[in-house]
């Protein structure tokens, strides 16, 4: 592999759609600029296994519009531990890419920023996660595909519980942040919205459900974050307070799979041209980021020291749109 003519690429974390979208423009805008492309499998654990493949302009055809990703992915709690991250970092230095753009959520952004301090192989970080909570982004690839995927289910379950004038719960994913639940929630214009970051007892929610039916609502829609309690537990504590039945539906994993989006394919398709473009100029240890519709770039401490906000106004203008 003739090393400085290289640019190696990997998906990590919780897959989300429009990462293929992300590696097809990293590796087409990669080889339009002279590059070769290798591609490490599985994550982390492909670049601490040296696990990799070479990758063509063909390789990457007729994957754009499709979910997961080619390079599979990994949690690898390995790469937590330095010895491996030392490892990582010295079968990049063997390898010695050009660069290594590394497609990923928040927790890949914070590993990218540790590899920097390991590595002088520049190291460009893509925001590729549905939870959409990466500081410094307004947007990640795969957020606004997962909120649709949600609301074609949701949309379903509002039919039915409309019918049988019911409660439902709705769990949709976030383990420690609700931008999925928040958005989830307004577009689909639930009742209440739970969230990790706003922690609600259940005897405030039941005077809450209380006040909607009194307002003659006959169906009412809970959108739940996973990491907002358990949905279980509140659904048998409402039934039995209210005597009605109340149904769940936690729709799970089916938010991480599906074709992507047109915004998230954009949002990818213009993310790994940037990426390319950051390492032709010799830029490293960058996260490439959308604000108010502009392509940017922050340093990867960025995301790593910096929480991002969640605008809890969307909480009262749900409550108030719902009526
Ligand atoms: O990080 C994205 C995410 O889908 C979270 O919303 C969810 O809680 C988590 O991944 C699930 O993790 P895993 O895929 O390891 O089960």
């Amino acid at each position: 592999m003739t090393a400085k003519k290289t640019i190696a690429v990997i998906t990590t974390g919780g897959d989300a759609p429009g990462m293929n979208a992300a590696i097809r423009s990293v590796v087409r805008s990669a080889i339009h600029s002279g590059f070769k492309v290798i591609g490490f499998k599985r994550g982390w654990r492909g670049l601490i296994e040296k696990d990799y493949m070479n990758m063509e302009s063909r390789t990457v055809s007729n994957i754009i519009g499709r979910g997961g990703t080619i390079l599979y992915t990994d949690r690898c709690p390995l790469f937590k531990k330095k010895k491996y991250r030392r490892q990582a970092a010295f079968n990049l230095e063997e390898l010695s890419p050009a660069g290594l753009v590394v497609i990923g959520g928040d927790g890949s952004m914070n590993a990218a920023y540790m590899l920097t301090e390991m590595t002088s192989v520049p190291v460009i970080g893509i925001p590729a996660s549905i939870d959409n909570d990466i500081a410094g982004t307004d947007e990640t690839v795969g957020f606004d595909t997962a909120i649709n995927t949600a609301l074609e289910s949701i949309d379903k379950i509002r039919d039915t519980a409309t019918s049988h004038r019911r409660i439902f719960i709705v769990e949709v994913m976030g383990r420690d942040r609700g931008f999925l639940a928040v958005n989830i929630g307004l577009a689909s214009g639930a009742e209440i919205i739970l969230i990790p970051e706003k922690n609600r007892k259940k005897e405030k929610i039941l005077e809450e459900l209380i006040e909607l039916k009194n307002s003659g609502k006959s169906s009412i829609l809970i959108i739940m974050a996973e990491g907002a309690g358990d949905a279980d537990k509140l659904a048998h504590y409402i039934g039995n307070s209210l005597s009605v039945p109340v149904r769940i539906s936690k729709l799970g994993y089916i938010q991480r799979g599906g074709a992507p989006t047109v915004d998230s394919r954009l949002l990818a398709s213009l993310f790994g041209f940037e990426a390319i473009k950051l390492l032709k100029k010799k830029k490293s240890g960058v996260m490439i980021t959308w604000v108010k519709e502009e392509l940017g770039y922050v340093p990867l401490s960025y995301p790593h020291n910096n929480k991002k906000e969640l605008n809890m106004q969307f909480l009262d203008i749900a409550r108030v749109l719902s009526g």
